[in-house]
């Protein structure tokens, strides 16, 4: 296997085919690509980030961000803490119980029952979980789980050392070459610093990528492309999301003929770090802080969920933002805080966060860090099936940007990790079923056509204030109205791209947020303030520019 990757003679000219486009550089991302060439394919990975360095202040994909953990069953676990001995079927109630009605059981239980595998080959790659004195792998809990089942790395940094083993897997693997049982193919090159522009689709098939490099318009043909672009954090003004979660994946799909499903279901995380404000990333607190004892009080000091659930600190994540936004209500106070002062030797657990904490000018050892919902996670996404095939003939998705049924209204803390690794493999399964197909010969490159893009920060502001944890329809529709008066033009820069993917991701969302005329999971009506007998997860297109409702996509319970 050869690559070009880690840096160096990134020749986009000569990236021009390859059997497998992958859109992304997380963990489903390069899980699929590590998966194809070991396969045999060629693999061209599309990064918008710059060339992966471990030491870098910002890094481009939220993989690299996660701290709580993946959430998997090991086989023969011991008891914990708790009496229960965790199984996939309790894995499973958990999930379908946070995704409240929408999560797609038939769906979710191979996943969940493939992660103890797929996690097994991340730690083959190299991926060093935190363990015990005895070697045992160490185990948290976070919101929605009735067990310890997460597990985590350097403490709280669990998402940079996934990232750093899946790219030094890619490295060794160049290092061993094709001798590494891959054919003479198989290879992992990297177009850093681009962004896709287009999923070509020829005659109803997928024939490659346009993307935008250095300023010029490049494209790679290739009969299999995976969208593993992460989520969409940057519609708000403050997000947990690094600065690439732009919605690129969603606004590709789209305009590729895919379908949407679950937008509206925008999960707002209870703990973001509250610095007044600040726009674009802020720092997240994990859940597990207050799976290790950490509690929620609002500005008196009085708990922020008691009696709203039985398990309280550790009920599911809308629960608990919900409880938060009413807490901030009620005393009029902008934040609530987190107690930590039960948190047993809080920085060596929790470096990350407490790196952050200093990072905002305050001190972990005050035990009373403020935080407020913030946007963290896209449970919705384009359509897949199992295998995660879109409707388009050669186009998949994988990771946050895919809606499996896994998450339904409200994703279960660490399930998403454990999704982008399992689904990343299967998707490099498609991808090595469609070899032999060639795709049609590719247009020369070119800039896309003028489309709507909206002001970034307007765009921000309004999402933030009018499609936030709690939405109505008069607020929806000054939203849309917004968006739809979005200015046209030609986005030449990645700036201008990421925009015109966030005008047209925020008008799907918007979309979806109005068409249900419910309260469920993550998305919160107040004018429909209760839930529906029966959930259902509609199905959205773009049909002539417009975001059009087409059907229902299944739940299988
Ligand atoms: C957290 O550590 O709280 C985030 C984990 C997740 O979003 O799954």
């Amino acid at each position: 296997m050869t690559t070009s990757t880690h840096g160096l003679g990134r020749d986009a000219a000569a990236a021009d085919r390859a059997d497998l486009v992958v859109v992304g550089a997380g963990i489903a991302g390069l899980t699929a690509a590590l998966c194809a060439a070991e396969g045999g394919l060629s693999v061209v990975v599309v990064n918008k980030g710059p060339s992966w360095r471990p030491d870098r202040g910002e890094q481009p994909t939220s993989t690299f961000y996660a701290q709580g953990g993946v959430a998997v069953v090991m086989p023969e676990v011991r008891p914990t803490d708790s009496d229960v001995t965790d199984s996939i079927d309790l894995h499973l109630a958990d999930t379908l119980a946070a995704g409240g009605g929408l999560s797609d059981a038939v769906a979710s239980r191979p996943i969940l029952a493939d992660g103890w595998s797929s996690v097994s080959a991340l730690i083959e790659w190299g991926a060093d979980f935190d363990r015990d004195a005895d070697g045992e792998l160490l185990r948290t809990r976070e919101g929605g789980h009735s067990v310890r089942r997460i597990i985590h790395a350097g403490g709280d940094a669990t998402g940079a050392a996934i990232q750093r083993a899946l790219h030094d897997a890619v490295a060794q693997r160049a290092g061993a070459g094709a001798g590494a049982g891959a054919g003479a193919g198989a290879s992992i090159r990297f177009l850093d610093d681009a962004i896709v522009t287009e999923v070509r689709v020829c005659d109803d098939q997928v024939s490659g990528v346009s993307y935008l490099r250095n300023g010029g318009w490049g494209a790679v043909d290739a009969p299999t492309v995976l969208l593993a672009t992460g989520g969409a954090g940057h519609l708000y003004a403050a997000t947990t999301n690094p600065a690439g979660a732009t919605g690129d994946g969603i606004a590709l799909a789209l305009q590729a003929g895919a379908q949407v499903a679950d937008l509206e279901f925008i999960q707002f995380h209870p703990t973001m770090l509250y610095t007044p404000g600040a726009r674009g990333r802020r720092t997240l607190i994990s859940e597990a802080v207050r799976g290790e004892g950490g509690r929620l009080v609002d500005v008196y000091g009085r708990s922020v969920t008691d009696g709203v659930h039985p398990m309280g600190d550790l009920a599911p994540r809308d629960v608990v933002a919900n409880a938060v936004e009413t807490a901030i209500e009620l005393t009029g106070h902008p934040c609530v805080y987190l107690d930590i002062s039960g948190v047993h030797d809080f920085e060596r657990r929790f470096p990350t966060v407490s790196a952050g904490i200093r990072a905002a000018g305050l001190d972990p050892a005050d035990h009373r860090i403020p935080v407020v919902p913030g946007a963290h996670y896209l449970c919705g996404g384009v359509v897949t099936d199992d295998e995660a095939r879109t409707a388009v003939d050669g186009l998949l998705a994988a990771g946050e940007v895919a809606r499996t049924g896994l998450h339904g209204a409200n994703r279960l803390a660490s399930n998403s990790l454990l999704e982008g690794l399992v689904m990343g493999r299967r998707a490099a399964a498609v991808a090595l079923g469609r070899r032999a197909l060639r795709p049609a010969t590719a247009a020369a490159p070119q800039a896309p056509g003028p489309m709507p893009v909206l002001d970034r920060d307007l765009l921000q502001d309004v999402m933030s204030r009018r499609v936030a944890l709690r939405r109505s329809a008069d607020g929806l529709a000054v939203a849309a109205e917004v968006v739809a008066n979005a200015p046209r033009r030609v986005p030449r820069t990645v700036r201008e791209v990421e925009d015109a993917a966030l005008t047209l991701t925020a008008s799907a969302v918007i979309a979806a947020a109005t068409a249900r005329t419910e309260s469920r999971g993550a998305h919160v009506r107040t004018d429909f303030p209760q839930t529906a007998e029966v959930g259902e997860s509609h199905t959205f297109r773009l049909v002539d520019g417009e975001i059009r409702e087409t059907g229902f996509a299944g739940i299988a319970v």
